[in-house]
This record gives structure tokens, C-alpha cells and sequence, in this order.
């Protein structure tokens, strides 16, 4: 399955994509790294495993709807089965989403629908959240708030800042992620008709990744 994924900084998320793919974990080809920051870390580790890469600086674009179809137009001439917003830090707004809707999804490091948008570990905490995580969910035009696949969740624990919370949920994030694209890459998670199935059936929650698992979700 040809994936596209959509990164803007460090890159641990592509990362665990790539190595998933080498191993032979995940049935997918990354095709391509589109990134909205010439200067963003994750370029980097796509050129040594040689992905081929798109820069799209964001500001070189006035508007965002300009950015937003300059990306599309991209997309649509690599047309993937499947694009991943890893870490993408922009918000899309442009009516071509629409033809995009189930063939995208992003992941968030949050318990959706707590905590949408930015600042989530810092949020978690000032609003006394036993339970923090991260939540993978396909794209829609409401930001964060497209339909929900997958969660993992952790404790927060009292002596937890935002800094430790991130570095305790990341490793998570990353199996959640991979084993997220691993249901659609073996085809047992499918959009249609404006909702995901699973194994055919409509979701009516998000799978629960167990913890320490990149495969099983509870
Ligand atoms: C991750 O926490 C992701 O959930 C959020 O931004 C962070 C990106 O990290 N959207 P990385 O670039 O994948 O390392």
C-alpha cells in the first residue's frame, strides 16, 4: 500500500512508519515525505533511507488556502492509498479535503475528543486528567474531530510536567501509530460511505491499544 506522509519537525513518528516498513511489520511503501519546513529534522532521516521528499515552505504562501492547494495538487499527482499527518502541525482547511476524507488520518496526542488542538500535555494536567494518551482519527474539516480509530492511554502521574508526560506517552504514540496503519495496510479497516468499518461492522468506539503492544488493541 502506498503511503504519503505529512510531517513538520522531529520525526519520531515518521521514524517508527519507516521502521515498521523495513521490518517488514507494516505491508506499506512510504512514497513520499511532504514537509511544510525546509528546516525540520524528519527531511533528514527520510534522505538516509532514501524517500524521496517534497518541501513545501509555508511561508512562501500568503494564504493558507494557497499552501493548502499546492499540497492537494501534490497528493493528487501521487495519488496514495493512504496519507498519514504525522506530526503535521498545520490545520487544512481547503474543500479538496473532502475528496481526501478516509484515505487520511493523523494522530494526536491526546484522549479525543479532550484536548483537541495544541499545548494537550499541558492542558492534561492543568485540568487534573487521571489518564492521558494519544488518539488516531481519520481527517475531517473539523480539526481533531474527525472519526476516531484507535487510542492508548497512561497514567498521569502526580509528579508529571508536560515535558515527562510527552516523553512517557511518545514511545506509545508510536506503536499506536503503527499498529493504526497496520488495520488499514491489511485492509481490516475500511472507509466507506462516510464511516470506518472494522472487520466490516461499524466502529462505535476506538480500539484500545494495549500497552506494550504494537499489534494488539484490547
Ligand atoms: C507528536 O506528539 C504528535 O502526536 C504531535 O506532534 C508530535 C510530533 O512528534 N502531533 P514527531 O515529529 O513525530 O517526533
Amino acid at each position: 500500500m502506498d503511503v504519503v506522509v505529512l510531517a513538520s519537525g522531529r520525526g519520531s513518528n515518521f521514524s517508527a512508519l519507516l521502521t515498521a516498513q523495513e521490518s517488514g511489520e507494516l505491508p506499506i511503501r512510504i512514497v513520499e515525505l511532504v514537509c511544510d519546513r525546509p528546516e525540520a529534522p524528519v527531511l533528514a532521516i527520510a534522505r538516509a533511507a532514501n524517500v524521496p521528499t517534497h518541501v513545501l515552505d509555508a511561508r512562501r504562501f500568503t494564504e493558507r488556502s494557497d499552501f493548502d492547494r499546492a499540497l492537494f495538487a501534490r497528493l493528487t499527482t501521487i495519488d496514495p492509498a493512504l496519507v498519514v499527518l504525522a506530526g503535521f502541525m498545520r490545520i487544512l482547511v481547503a474543500p479538496e479535503l473532502r475528496s481526501w476524507e478516509g484515505r487520511m488520518i493523523n494522530i494526536h496526542p491526546s484522549l479525543l475528543p479532550r484536548h483537541a488542538g495544541l499545548h494537550t500535555h499541558r492542558r492534561a494536567l492543568e485540568a487534573g486528567d487521571r489518564r492521558h494518551g494519544a488518539s488516531v482519527h481519520y481527517v475531517s474539516a473539523e480539526v481533531d474531530r474527525g472519526a476516531l480509530i484507535s487510542q492508548v492511554a497512561i497514567d498521569v502521574e502526580q509528579a508529571d510536567t508536560p515535558a515527562s508526560l510527552a516523553r512517557r506517552l511518545l514511545g506509545h504514540e508510536h506503536a499506536l501509530l503503527v499498529a493504526s496503519v497496520g488495520l488499514i495496510a491489511h485492509g481490516r479497516l475500511r472507509w466507506l460511505q462516510g464511516e470506518p468499518l472494522l472487520d466490516g461492522v461499524p466502529m462505535r468506539a476506538p480500539l484500545q491499544l494495549v500497552i506494550g503492544s504494537t499489534t494488539r488493541f484490547a
